[in-house]
């Protein structure tokens, strides 16, 4: 609480605030503020201490403390419950605990670093520190378990559009939520439900976003095929704010999607959409068949064309885009 109240004095002076001012707005002793200003420093913030003029906030703290995000959350439940930590074994197994508890909707768990991260099909995510922001939340949805799919691919929209908003690239979408950059996989989504007979009861949407690796931060299996904000910006991106600008449009959206179902968010699926008309490669479980990709439904089935011109409709599996006539690339999702 006093180390609360030192940083928003810090913060909100014009200049330099001296020791003795603030332990008399505290009412602790000028020892004790100097222990939390050397806290406050430990956990990211630039502080100056002049001996006559007192302290200075040089910058804030670059890492996603609930007192750098929660004071410029501009949503209404998406992120209010916010849980951060510097490790954990995994944002999707806390945040399921937390549901488990009761936890409201819009739970949100950030960690700086998973040791045990989950991808689809049981693979590992790498999630080293100082790079990614790996996160999940838990959503509470009144809709039938047939809807909860839908989720995946309107995060994956939420996410570009935060993209689009902090660092002005370009990324699309590969069905059902690969986001994507110069052809190249950007974060990757993890949907977990827990449903009741046919109602959901609590979806866990956990996103891993490459922020600020560098290519060396990815292991060797995935760099051909993997990228980040700041590779492909040229410059290092404020997690913070991405952060912010994905909670606000994940919000709008999810709200949108409650309200009027998924055709509103359809339209913008498809303007990111990738290899729209393109040959492509399905993977369902043990069948495999090309086909061209046309585009998705108002469910968000992908629909596919086949040799003989037939349109299918593929609710999972696995999309191979393929350039016309060569061998295409794939994700190993
Ligand atoms: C994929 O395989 O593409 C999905 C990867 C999802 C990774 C994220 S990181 C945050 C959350 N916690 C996990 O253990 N996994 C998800």
């Amino acid at each position: 609480m006093a180390r609360t109240q030192i940083l928003a004095a810090i913060k909100n002076a014009p200049s330099y605030i001296s020791g003795e001012e603030l332990s008399r707005q505290l009412q602790i002793s000028r020892s004790a503020v100097w222990k939390h200003v050397v806290a406050l420093r430990q956990e990211g913030y630039e502080i100056e201490a002049h001996t006559r003029l007192g302290y200075r906030l040089r910058s804030a703290s670059p890492r996603l403390l609930a007192s750098e995000v929660l004071p410029r959350l501009t949503t209404k439940r998406l992120g209010q419950n916010y849980h951060f930590f510097a490790s954990l074994p995994s944002t999707n197994r806390t945040a399921k605990e937390l549901a488990r508890q009761g936890a409201p909707e819009g739970t949100l768990v950030v960690a700086e670093e998973q040791t045990a991260g989950r991808g689809r099909l049981g693979r590992a995510w790498v999630s080293p520190r100082n790079c990614g922001i790996y996160l999940s939340l838990v959503l509470r949805p009144a809709v039938p378990l047939g809807m909860a799919a839908q989720v995946t691919l309107l995060t994956s929209v939420s996410y570009c559009r935060a993209i689009e908003q902090v660092t002005g690239l370009k990324p699309m979408i590969k069905w059902p939520n690969d986001v994507l950059l110069s052809g190249k996989k950007i974060c990757g989504i993890l949907t977990e439900v827990h449903a009741e007979m046919e109602a959901v009861n609590y979806l866990i949407v956990g996103i891993g976003m490459n922020v600020n690796h560098q290519g060396a931060d990815f292991p060797e299996e995935v760099r051909p095929v993997a990228t980040s904000l700041a590779l492909e910006a040229g410059k290092t991106v404020d997690s913070t704010q991405l952060l912010l600008a994905f909670l606000a449009c994940l919000e709008a959206d999810y709200d949108r999607w409650l309200s009027d179902g998924f055709g509103s968010i359809r339209e913008q699926w498809l303007a990111r959409a990738a290899g729209l008309g393109r040959p492509v490669q399905i993977v369902a479980g043990q069948r495999q068949w090309q086909g061209r990709l046309a585009s998705i439904d108002e469910e968000g089935a992908l629909l596919v064309t086949d040799t003989d011109g037939a349109t299918h409709r593929v609710y999972s599996g696995e999309v191979s885009i393929r350039p016309e006539g060569g061998t295409g690339y794939d994700f190993g999702d």
